[in-house]
């Protein structure tokens, strides 16, 4: 039995207006990733002078400063973990629009913190936009996987990433010191995160609901039925509705599961360490130590213009997740993710040779650092950054995806926590040799994906579940190298036993 679908299926405006607007959602994660910088220091200062009459200790600032950084991703882990609660109850569109909340209070906590001279304001703030980012980061990549067409799924997945990349660019070139990263602007920077929280309160009521939670969680077949002629511009989707029922004949015991019966269930233990193992491949790569600590980085390489630099990071970072869009339907993700995690490695290599010989600061080496790092980030893009985030929801059907989707979302925003706040002390510890330690991480990931990780390009959410189970149940549970134009392990990411 394999995929291959009757039509082509198309891009409609109404798919493209649905994925676009929720993906407004990734952007606010970005955005809020890279929006922290200096300024917001100095103003811990004033504070603290204008209060206590004495200026602030170095200890104190560095705790608080942590605090601020750091509070951020511990709102995400509670925001990711908590997806479960909403997305049955409300469905995927009314959850992604009330969080919205969280985002224009956060804002007002923010923006108005200098006003008020209040840091704990500002940190307040942080921690709500993190629990709103910690929603977006499970909401979005649901309902995206949730209405597109199979083999479009990846694609439309990775502009989740995409959106994330691109708020991370925009925040880095808004959080220039010339434009609103001064002493007297940061404020208005941080606030802006309520533009694209209203622009998604406009346009999400025009975009339908999710089809599968319609006709499987809801059982409202004449709705899913008509949401859907209009996501796939044709009235030709008797396929896609039968898919849907047959999934949700099978789940007829589990149209629901709970975190603790995922966590408990043998049939899940499998994708769900694959979905954990693929989150903690992101985060521990160590991308986000290039993106907390880029400057500082590129000032140790001996840059002149680091905070240049970063913005050409970024600029790498959104090109080649662009690539990454185009290829991921033909390539599929088992050999993206794993190119993207040996170019990682191999780039990490680099870096620590360069940072090694970085003392001598001979003037050819800061632009093969840069190299060296740009390299990294475009080697995270190409599959590291965007797979993860979207193939949760892929290797789950309709009854475990929420919970499934929460406890990797929860394991990605873990990670993201533990090395924003480790990065420093080990980098005071081994020095230029810190990325040693991602380059051994890396591997170790590459081999986990070589032997565990399926693909999951062009089959439904009830193949992949299904070839979990045949591989539990003593099938193959390896799976062969998927190369382009490789049309036999196209048609069978799990391959049947060898006969005897
Ligand atoms: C991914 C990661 C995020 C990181 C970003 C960089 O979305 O989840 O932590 O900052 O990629 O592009």
């Amino acid at each position: 039995h394999n995929s291959a679908r009757s039509e082509e299926p198309k891009v409609t405006p109404s798919l493209l207006m649905a994925v676009g607007s929720a993906v407004l959602g990734s952007l606010q994660f970005g955005y809020n990733t890279g929006v922290i910088n200096a300024p917001q220091r100095s103003f811990y200062n004033e504070t603290w002078l204008w209060r206590f009459s004495e200026p602030i200790s170095h200890p104190a600032l560095t705790a608080l400063w942590s605090l601020t950084v750091a509070i951020f991703p511990v709102g995400g882990m509670i925001g990711s973990f908590s997806v479960g609660l909403f997305v049955n109850r409300f469905g995927r569109k009314n959850s992604m629009l009330g969080a919205n909340v969280l985002a224009v209070l956060s804002a007002a906590l923010m923006g108005l913190s200098q006003l008020a001279s209040s840091f704990e304001m500002l940190i307040v703030g942080r921690f709500v936009v993190g629990v709103f980012c910690g929603l977006c980061t499970g909401f979005v990549p649901m309902y995206v996987e949730e209405i597109s067409p199979t083999t479009l799924r990846g694609a439309l997945g990775t502009l989740h990433q995409l959106g994330v990349v691109i708020g991370i660019l925009l925040a880095q070139i808004l959080g220039l010191e010339w434009l609103l990263g001064s002493l007297s602007l940061w404020p208005v920077l941080l606030s802006f995160t309520v533009l694209p929280a209203l622009l998604q309160c406009v346009l999400l009521p025009f975009c339908p609901e999710s089809p599968r939670y319609l006709l499987i969680n809801c059982s409202q077949e004449s709705e899913a039925h008509e949401v859907l002629v209009k996501l796939r511009g044709t009235e030709n989707v008797a396929e896609d509705m039968q898919e849907m029922r047959e999934e949700s004949h099978r789940m007829q015991q589990e149209t629901s599961v709970s975190i603790l019966e995922l966590l408990r269930t043998p049939a899940y233990k499998q994708p769900l360490m694959v979905a954990v193992m693929l989150q903690l491949s992101q985060q521990l790569s160590g991308i986000n130590a290039v993106f907390y600590y880029s400057t500082g980085i590129f000032e140790k390489a001996g840059v002149s213009q680091p905070v240049y630099a970063t913005i050409g990071t970024g600029v790498v970072n959104t090109a080649f997740t662009v690539v990454s869009l185009f290829v991921v339907e033909r390539v599929g993700r088992r050999p993206l993710h794993l190119i993207g995690l040996m170019g990682m490695a191999v780039s990490a290599v680099f870096l620590t040779v360069l940072l090694f010989l970085g003392k001598e600061q001979l003037a050819w080496m800061s632009y093969v650092s840069i190299a060296a790092i740009f390299s990294f980030v475009a080697f995270f893009e190409i599959g590291p950054g965007p797979i993860p985030w979207f193939i949760v929801a892929e290797l789950f059907s309709q009854g475990p995806r929420p919970a499934a989707v929460a406890v990797a979302g929860f394991s990605n925003w873990s990670a993201n926590f533990l090395v924003g706040i480790c990065f420093q002390y080990i980098e005071q510890l081994c020095g230029p040799f810190v990325f040693i330690i991602f380059t051994v991480l890396l591997l170790a990931f590459f081999i986990f994906t070589y032997f565990k990780v399926p693909e999951t390009k062009g089959r439904t959410f009830e193949e992949i579940s299904a070839g979990f189970k045949r591989a539990g149940a003593g099938g193959a549970d390896k799976y062969s190298l998927h190369l382009p134009g490789c049309q036999e392990a196209e048609l069978s990411p799990f391959p049947a036993p060898m006969p005897h």
